[in-house]
């Protein structure tokens, strides 16, 4: 190990996060229902300018009046580059009363945007005597964001998560795409001809680079990484392989943007039993290794190490998590 040892964010769940417009309150209380761990509010590209204003006005009552149970709740305010962000935060802090977790900044794209929310939210937070410190959850979704994605990982001691925003990810890098996620039929590999002459196409992911790169700026600085959204909502099968990519290489959740895809999250980010079990006889036979002076030993036909360890209890204290 480096003497440097990441310290972890706040834990919470955060298989599904739940995208509601502020200016549709019609789903509001069914979101508070739901299945979802975490919910974000938006301000932002959810919402038309002309009724941003009223969107504030819904979420500060919202945040104050509906039962939200024991879901993380969130605010996406609008961008650094837009004249609604510093009412978005003012207002929302200063009125969404304590229930309010975490604010959600898009398209950030240096450490210094953080600072200067950093600095914005202390004050309103110190000046109306708030019990609770907001964190951050922040959408890595451009090319400056994803090129300065280790300093903004590390800008502040509010942040909590990395959030891949695939859609204007897309547009930022002129990827050749109009869906929102999901694969490119382009994006592939054409093997070398085999004996017979045959060759076959395989299918890439072009996604794979940001995600495995916001994956490594997150888990070097004790964040989640959460997988952002995927458009079809019509296409159970497509969010399911998409979000298992995103689980394998080390995402915590990814978004809904409908109520259709909740459920989905929730089995694709919570570890199957037969997993835990698993890691769970992994730590048994590790400890009774130490316990005998080895360091490594047979399980199942397969080596297991110290490193089995760590493997197994992430995945062992993810299960907990969710059990509790
Ligand atoms: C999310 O905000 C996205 O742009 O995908
Ligand atoms: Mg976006």
């Amino acid at each position: 190990m480096s003497f440097t040892i990441p310290e972890l964010c706040t834990s919470r769940l955060n298989r599904c996060e739940l995208a509601v417009p502020g200016s549709s309150p019609k789903f509001f209380e069914k979101a508070a229902k739901s299945n979802a761990d975490a919910i974000f509010l938006d301000l932002e590209d959810a919402v038309a300018p002309s009724d941003k204003e009223q969107a504030r006005k819904n979420i500060i009552e919202a945040l104050n009046d509906i039962d939200w149970g024991d879901k993380v709740m969130s605010v996406r305010i609008n961008g650094l580059d837009t004249h609604y962000m510093y009412r978005d935060v003012i207002d929302i802090v200063e009125k969404g009363g304590e229930r309010l977790d975490l604010i959600m900044i898009p398209k950030v794209g240096t450490a210094s945007d953080i600072y200067a929310l950093d600095m914005l939210v202390t004050q309103v937070e110190t000046a109306i005597g708030r019990k609770k410190k907001i964190g951050f959850e922040l959408i890595v979704e451009t090319a400056l964001g994803m090129q300065n994605i280790h300093e903004i990982a590390a800008a502040s001691k509010r942040n909590e998560s990395l959030h891949f925003g695939v859609a204007d990810y897309a547009a930022s890098t002129k990827a050749r795409t109009t869906s929102i996620g999901g694969p490119n039929p382009l994006y592939g590999v054409l093997t070398d001809p085999a004996e017979d002459g045959s060759r076959d196409y395989h299918w890439g992911d072009m996604w794979h680079y940001a995600i495995a790169r916001m994956v490594v700026a997150a888990r070097a600085n004790g964040l989640r990484a959460i997988d952002g959204p995927f458009g079809d909502f019509s296409d159970p099968d497509g969010y399911r392989a998409h979000g298992n990519r995103a689980a394998i290489l080390g995402c915590e959740g990814k978004w809904a943007i409908h109520p259709s895809q909740i459920d989905l999250a929730n089995e694709i980010f919570t570890p199957d039993e037969k997993e835990v079990a698993k890691a769970r006889r992994i730590l048994e036979a590790m400890e009774k290794a130490q316990a005998e002076g080895a360091g490594a030993v047979a399980l199942d036909g397969g080596l297991i190490d110290i490193a089995s360890i760590k493997q197994a209890e992430a995945l062992v204290k993810q299960a907990d998590i969710i059990a509790a």
